[in-house]
C-alpha cells in the first residue's frame, strides 16, 4: 500500500466530508414552509454524520502519520427543495465515488479495507435514501399539479 497516496486521498475524502457539514447544516437553515417540519432535522442529521464521518477519516489520516487538512469545498445551496435534494444525492455519489477509489489504493490492508467499507456503506445508503426521496417529491409534486389543475 501507498501509505502517502492513500493519506493524499483521505484528505481529499476529508474536504467533502467538510463540505457535507456545512452543506447540510446551511440546508437545515434556510429551508422554510411545510417541508421545514420533515427536512429541517433530516439535513441536520446528515450534518451530523458528515462530521462523524470526518471525525473517523480525521483521526486516520493522523494514525498513518499524515497532518488532516482544515479546508472544504464550496457548498451548493438553493431555496428550492427539489434543487436540494438533488445537491445531496450529487454530494453521496461523490462520497461514494471518493470511498471506492480509497478502497483501491487500501489494497491489501484489511483492517483499512474494513474501515473504508463500514463509511462507504453509510455513503451508499445516502445515495439509495436520496433517489427515493426525490422519486417520491417528485411523485408528489406532480400530483399537487394535476389536482390543482383540476381544481383550477
Ligand atoms: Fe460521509
Amino acid at each position: 500500500m501507498d501509505t502517502q497516496a492513500v493519506i493524499d486521498h483521505l484528505n481529499e475524502i476529508l474536504k467533502h466530508e467538510w463540505t457535507g457539514v456545512a452543506q447540510y447544516s446551511q440546508a437545515s437553515f434556510i429551508i422554510e414552509g411545510l417541508w421545514r417540519e420533515v427536512y429541517a432535522s433530516k439535513f441536520e442529521d446528515d450534518a451530523k454524520e458528515s462530521f462523524g464521518h470526518a471525525k473517523l477519516i480525521g483521526d486516520k489520516i493522523v494514525a498513518l502519520g499524515g497532518v488532516p487538512v482544515a479546508q472544504r469545498n464550496e457548498i451548493k445551496q438553493s431555496k428550492n427543495l427539489s434543487e436540494v435534494l438533488e445537491f445531496s444525492l450529487a454530494f453521496e455519489a461523490k462520497a461514494v465515488e471518493m470511498y471506492t477509489k480509497a478502497l483501491e489504493l487500501a489494497d491489501s490492508n484489511r483492517a483499512l479495507v474494513v474501515f473504508l467499507e463500514d463509511i462507504l456503506n453509510e455513503e451508499q445508503e445516502g445515495v439509495d435514501e436520496y433517489t427515493k426521496l426525490l422519486r417520491d417529491h417528485n411523485s408528489k409534486t406532480s400530483q399537487l399539479d394535476s389536482s390543482t389543475r383540476k381544481s383550477g
